[in-house]
């Protein structure tokens, strides 16, 4: 074992980290997704492993490989990650909630693929909303234990991205503003601004998301240290 505050300050410290998005299923050869790569959370989980945290990746389908000395959950849908992260957290110090989560999921998935061939050139797809993650974690979150979330906005960054870290009683909140470009989904680059409570928000410069996943790290350090007092 290593010893605390040196280079692995989160040696004996468990983290359960989130990354990719979630796929809703339409029928059996579809479903709803979105643009998520997972490279932000793969970053965060390598970061959090190189400060010496016992980390625990669940993703959604993404083309990344695993980093190292990460153990990987692999789901699929919003229901499977919700019933993963509930389970880790409960022995977790710390939970960083990188992944895309799909907000809405097809009321039925039809049992057989649905066919073209119909009168009507309009098809009306009904969804119901799935749960939201980390509001269920909100309810059951220790004194001891943090929360970090992502907010991607394209509109109102500060104001949107404030109501979520008071919604989901986050001790950081990352907002991106996904509308600027090399910001946010997909690319290898980010832009992100950090959110405490009672604190006045921090803008980074345009940074590789590896740089990013760093100074996530020393957050989730400081934040941590803290809350053991
Ligand atoms: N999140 C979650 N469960 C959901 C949706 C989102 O836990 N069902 C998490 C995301 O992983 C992220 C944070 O909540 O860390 C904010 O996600 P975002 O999509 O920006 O916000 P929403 O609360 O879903 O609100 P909206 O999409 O309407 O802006
Ligand atoms: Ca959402």
């Amino acid at each position: 074992q290593v010893i605390d505050g040196g280079d692995q300050p989160l040696a004996g410290k468990k983290v359960v980290v989130t990354a990719g998005g979630t796929r809703e299923a339409i029928d059996p050869v579809r479903f709803i997704g979105n643009r998520s790569s997972g490279k932000m959370g793969y970053a965060v989980a390598a970061s959090l492993q190189q400060l010496g945290a016992e980390v625990t990746l669940i993703s959604g389908p993404t083309r990344l490989e695993a980093p190292n000395h990460v153990s990987v959950i692999s789901v699929t849908t919003t229901e499977e990650l919700r019933d993963q992260v509930v389970q880790t957290f409960k022995s977790a110090d710390g939970l960083v909630m990188a992944a895309a989560v799909a907000d809405f999921k097809p009321a039925k998935v039809a049992d057989h693929k649905i066919k073209k061939t119909t009168d009507n050139d309009h098809m009306v797809l009904e969804l119901v909303k799935t749960a939201d993650i980390l509001k269920a974690v909100a309810t059951v979150k220790q004194a001891n234990q943090v929360t970090v979330g992502f907010a991607a906005e394209t509109n109102d960054l500060l104001e949107n991205a404030n109501k979520k870290l008071q919604s989901k009683q986050l001790d950081l909140l990352i907002a991106n503003d996904v509308s600027q470009p090399g910001v946010g989904f997909n690319g290898d680059t980010n832009q992100v601004t950090f959110l405490q409570p009672n604190q006045p928000p921090v803008k980074t410069p345009l940074m590789a998301k590896t740089a990013i996943a760093d100074l996530i790290g020393e957050k989730v350090v400081e934040l941590l240290t803290k809350k053991e007092g």
